[in-house]
């Protein structure tokens, strides 16, 4: 069993600070930015939580969704994934399900950091296997501009703020699903209610540049193919440098390996669906595509999952 895009959708807040907005004031500039991570702007949400933002990229995701004929009501389940919840309680999934009236869906938020999508879209993929659900709308939303020190300049400049959906239908074709964590490593990124994130980037960087390609290996193994058989190979969108080292470990063709980080940062658990969305917008998602998704970030959390198109 796995998982098939019905349908997407994005919102990316309208303001955007360019890599010279920064330079107002931190001690940065566009090409050190650039150059160490690939990163031109970030969007950012002064007006809209991630709860709102969500709302947003689930109406246009439904409204895909509905180009293949389902509703609203034939949603089973609806999961937010957010390390920047504005609510608590009810769960922001609860309160889409709600403004969708999606009567027929259970709904819940999940935190698994920038590995978010990977991990809740593989939670889906379980509960489809069991016969729980078969359409699950999945959302990954975040304002992490609330949460960064804006004065710490080798965290702030990667962060960006979005959401992003898919609308996954039960596919009866082979699947897999890879996920892991490591808990004592978790100092390495972190962030206390309220607080401020903090960050040991090179550990981060060479925790991404070991564990990214052994999970993509992971599932390739799973699911018994060959990486050429992958017409997509989607990474968490963190750092341009990172994405550049997995391509070439693994020996990927970069043109399977979209990106969009210059121009949106890295957004955690929404980057992948807000990519899934521009590539299916842009007519790049054809029936029966067959693709690789993997995530990485605090926890540590790391994993990757299988999907079709
Ligand atoms: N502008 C200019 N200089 C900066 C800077 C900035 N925004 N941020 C840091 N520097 C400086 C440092 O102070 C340091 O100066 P020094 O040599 O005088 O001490 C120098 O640049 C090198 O810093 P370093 O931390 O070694 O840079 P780096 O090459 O490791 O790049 C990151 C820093 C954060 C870009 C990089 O470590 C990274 O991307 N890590 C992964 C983070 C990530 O993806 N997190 C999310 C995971 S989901």
């Amino acid at each position: 069993m796995t998982g098939k895009i019905i349908g997407t959708g994005s919102y990316l807040p309208e303001l955007v600070w360019d890599n010279h907005k920064l330079t107002e004031w931190l001690d940065t500039n566009d090409e050190w930015i650039r150059e160490r991570t690939g990163i031109g702007q970030r969007h950012i949400s002064k007006d809209l939580g991630a709860g709102k933002m969500a709302l947003e990229a689930a109406k246009k995701a439904m409204e895909d969704a509905g180009k293949a004929g389902l509703g609203a009501e034939d949603l089973d389940a609806i999961f937010v994934c957010t390390v920047t919840p504005d609510i608590m309680v009810p769960s922001i999934a609860c309160e889409i399900q709600k403004m969708l009236g999606a009567v027929n869906a259970f709904a819940y938020d999940i935190n698994a950091a920038c590995s978010g999508f990977v991990f809740v879209y593989n939670m889906a993929v379980a509960y489809m296997e069991t016969g729980l659900i078969k359409n699950a709308l999945i959302i990954g939303s975040e304002q992490l501009s609330s949460m960064m020190d804006w004065n710490d300049r080798s965290s702030c400049i990667l962060f960006g703020d979005g959401a992003g959906a898919v609308v996954v239908t039960a596919c009866e074709q082979k699947g897999a699903s890879v996920m892991h964590s490591d808990g004592a490593s978790g100092e390495a990124l972190q962030c206390v209610t309220g607080g401020k994130l903090s960050m040991d980037g090179q550990k981060v960087f060479r925790f991404a540049l070991k564990r990214v390609p052994e999970v993509v290996e992971e599932i390739l193994a799973k699911m018994e193919m060959e990486k050429e058989q992958v017409d997509l190979f989607l990474l968490h969108q963190a750092n341009m440098r990172i994405i550049e080292a997995v391509i070439k470990r693994l020996g990927l063709e970069p043109e399977k390996v979209p990106s969009n980080i210059d121009r949106m940062g890295n957004t955690s658990s929404a980057s992948l669906p807000i990519l899934l969305d521009e590539l299916n917008r842009e007519g790049k998602l054809r029936t029966g595509m067959k693709l690789v998704m993997a995530g990485f970030g605090a926890g540590l959390t790391w994993g990757a999952g299988y999907i079709t198109t």
